[in-house]
């Protein structure tokens, strides 16, 4: 009767043990297997099992699992402890069972325990309980594991402190290279001064030459006449020279605020703000920016427009900085006319047809308007406008679409930051796909 018994209950325990290991077992089984009030606990917080429903529930869920893994078998169960009661109809099991599994070709071995306790109900052998637990490698007398986490901390801490300082570093190395790239900006936009400079000295310098050597041969001539006798004649020239003179100085003087200029703005901008004609500025960054783009490419031509309004007159600015916010607008508006015109002249080279292409005007245009307690200065082009997908990203540093050494990106967040933290005005952008870009200063002016 007791063989009987103890058969039973190895058969019963062999099919317990296959539904869990040999992932093809019919769960069907289960049914005549374990109890109604079954009650298991798996390896995770949530494997807590209570009544056939959840360990059908969890037995899919892993064989799931098993299905993402190559090569997921569970090895030979190795029986740990038996301990049967057959008289009283209760029989506990221990087994050690290996789950073997590859990751990206890697042999992976998890060690686990599975206990399960039986109990003899009418007929049958039933399982009641079951308990499957990791078991880890651990030294001896680390019951919970604690010198373990200890050492895993030790070692969290010093990864963190090795990241925090690469960081650290990373940080400092980005700050420097910012710097550098910001002095760079101030070199690229002071090279684009440069070329439009170059340009503007060029015209008062040839009248100072011409006035002067006309001056020259006007002073012989005076000579002569007044060799001759002739006064009136001599006094006359003379009356030309004062006036090519008055021309000289006038020239001169130009000359001399345009190179003033440059000087301000190589010097690092520590400058206070001043009573400033806004007109005068705008117009004179303009034609820097168009000469300075001239000067690198020959081909390229705009109209410029402007649309000054005389009521703006002088607004507390800091001329330099507002100048480099203006050049840097009017660079950009130019760029973005000549990467159209680039465009239309390849579409009209690809096509037969007439394009509206072909008609394209590149033109940038500058205004000004007074309102009742601030003022505008808007720059306008017909470009390509800016797609919505990066308009907000045109601010941040470094920003920049233009090819690799054509652009730093910092024009744009250095001007935000001159008008709205140098002057409390605000920078805005309007632009339309295809039709062009429109960005407006508003500086508050009482
Ligand atoms: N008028 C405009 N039309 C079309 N896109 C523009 C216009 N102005 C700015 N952008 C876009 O905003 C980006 C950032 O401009 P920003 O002036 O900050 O830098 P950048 O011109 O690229 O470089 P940098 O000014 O340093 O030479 C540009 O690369 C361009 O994509
Ligand atoms: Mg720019």
């Amino acid at each position: 009767m007791i063989e009987e018994k103890l058969q039973q209950l190895e058969k019963t325990y062999r099919d317990w043990m296959a539904i869990q290991v040999e992932t093809n077992t019919p769960l069907a089984l289960l049914e005549s297997l374990v109890t109604k009030d079954f009650m298991g606990y798996g390896t995770t917080l949530e494997e807590k099992l209570l009544g056939i429903e959840d360990l059908k529930k969890m037995i899919i869920a892993g064989r799931e699992q098993a299905e993402q893994f190559e090569d997921f078998k569970f090895d030979i169960p190795k029986p740990v402890q038996r301990q049967l009661y057959p008289d009283n109809g209760l029989a506990i099991f221990v087994d050690e069972i290996d789950l073997k599994f590859k990751i990206g070709g890697i042999q992976n071995t998890i060690p686990l325990r599975v206990s399960t306790v039986l109990i003899f109900m009418d007929t049958t052998w039933k399982i009641v309980h079951w308990h499957v637990s990791v078991a880890v490698e651990t030294e001896e007398g680390d019951t919970f594991h604690l010198d373990e986490l200890q050492l895993k901390n030790q070692k969290l801490e010093k990864l963190v402190d090795e990241r925090t300082a690469a960081l650290k570093q990373s940080i400092a190395d980005l700050k420097a290279t910012q710097a550098q790239l910001i002095q760079s900006e101030k070199m690229a936009s002071l090279g684009e001064l440069t070329a439009g400079i170059a340009h503007e000295i060029q015209n008062p310098l040839n009248f100072v030459n011409n006035f002067s050597e006309v001056s020259n041969e006007l002073i012989d001539e005076m000579n002569e006449e007044i060799d001759k006798g002739d006064i009136e004649e001599a006094k006359h020239i003379s009356k030309d020279i004062k006036q090519n003179l008055e021309k000289i100085t006038h020239h001169g003087k130009r000359a001399d605020a345009i190179v003033k200029g440059m000087l301000q703005h190589s010097r690092k901008s520590t400058a206070e703000k001043e009573p400033t004609d806004i007109n005068k500025l705008a117009d004179e960054y303009l034609r820097l920016a168009y000469h300075g783009l001239r000067a690198k490419d020959k081909t390229f031509n705009a109209t410029l427009e402007t649309n000054f309004d005389e009521s703006v007159g002088r607004v507390n600015v800091i001329p330099q900085d507002m100048g480099r916010v203006i050049l840097n607008l009017i660079t950009n508006a130019f760029y973005a006319c000549a990467e159209r015109s680039r465009s239309a002249t390849n579409a009209k080279k690809s096509s037969f047809t007439e394009t509206s292409e072909d008609s394209y005007k590149p033109t940038v245009s500058v205004s000004t308007k007074k309102m009742n307690n601030s003022i505008e200065i808007s720059v306008k082009d017909n470009g390509n406008g800016i797609p919505q997908e990066i308009v907000d990203k045109i601010y941040e540093p470094f920003f920049t679409t233009k090819p690799t050494g054509e652009g730093t990106g910092l024009g744009l967040s250095m001007s935000y930051d001159i008008v709205t933290k140098g002057h409390g005005g605000e920078l805005k952008v309007d632009t339309e796909k295809g039709k062009g870009t429109t960005f407006t200063i508003k500086l508050i002016t009482n």
